[in-house]
């Protein structure tokens, strides 16, 4: 039996959740239903980096009215699937966002403390609207009550990865949803 001495290359046990099918069908509707949503208000999808990275670059290719892509990235400096507590946001104060429709773009929800934190920070700059778009939730998780218009899909309180969300920086060149097995 080997063992492999640095932790960081260890792979971690999983099972395939969501396939490329099943979320490739997915995002072609929640597409449909942002251009129809947004047809004549050129929306500013703000992607929360890194998390939004495959499912935002599917997302935008599924809208089909004119549109403007900007990033904000947050890091809430988890070891591997432990939550701890600060939020670390850049980039939110230099687009500027006042009096337009802003789309916030996440690959995923837990706590929600992320996403409260980055909409504290926009609601500064006075955009017109403000909405949630996420590929996954984890509403049995969520700390207070969050408004999330646009989602995915709805999960337990699992850890899951691929498909742009990672676990301690890896994984997220997975074409699909894994969930991550107690190991
Ligand atoms: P929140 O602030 O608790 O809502 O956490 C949101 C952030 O935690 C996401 O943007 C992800 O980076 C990370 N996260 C939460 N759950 C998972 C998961 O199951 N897999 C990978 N990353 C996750
Ligand atoms: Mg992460």
């Amino acid at each position: 039996m080997s063992t492999v001495k640095n932790p960081s290359i260890r792979r971690v046990p999983f099972e395939i959740m969501l396939d490329q099918k099943t979320i490739g069908k997915r995002v072609t509707e929640l597409g449909r239903e942002l251009t129809r949503d947004y047809n004549g208000r050129l929306p500013i999808m703000l992607g929360v980096l890194k998390g939004c990275l495959v499912f935002m670059a599917d997302l935008i290719r599924a809208v089909d009215i004119p549109l403007e892509v900007e990033f904000v990235s947050a890091a809430s400096y988890r070891k591997g699937s432990k939550p701890q507590d600060n939020v670390v946001l850049r980039g939110a104060s230099t687009v500027p966002l006042k009096n337009r429709h802003v789309l916030l773009i996440e690959g995923i929800v837990d706590s929600g403390k992320t996403v409260r934190t980055i909409l504290k920070e926009l609601e500064r700059q006075e955009p017109a609207s403000v909405e949630i778009v996420t590929l996954l939730d984890k509403p049995a998780s969520h700390r207070s009550t969050l408004d999330i218009k646009y989602k995915g899909f709805s999960i337990g309180n699992e850890f899951v990865i691929g498909y742009g969300l990672d676990n301690t920086q890896k994984y997220r060149n997975l074409p699909f949803i894994g969930r991550v097995l107690e190991s």
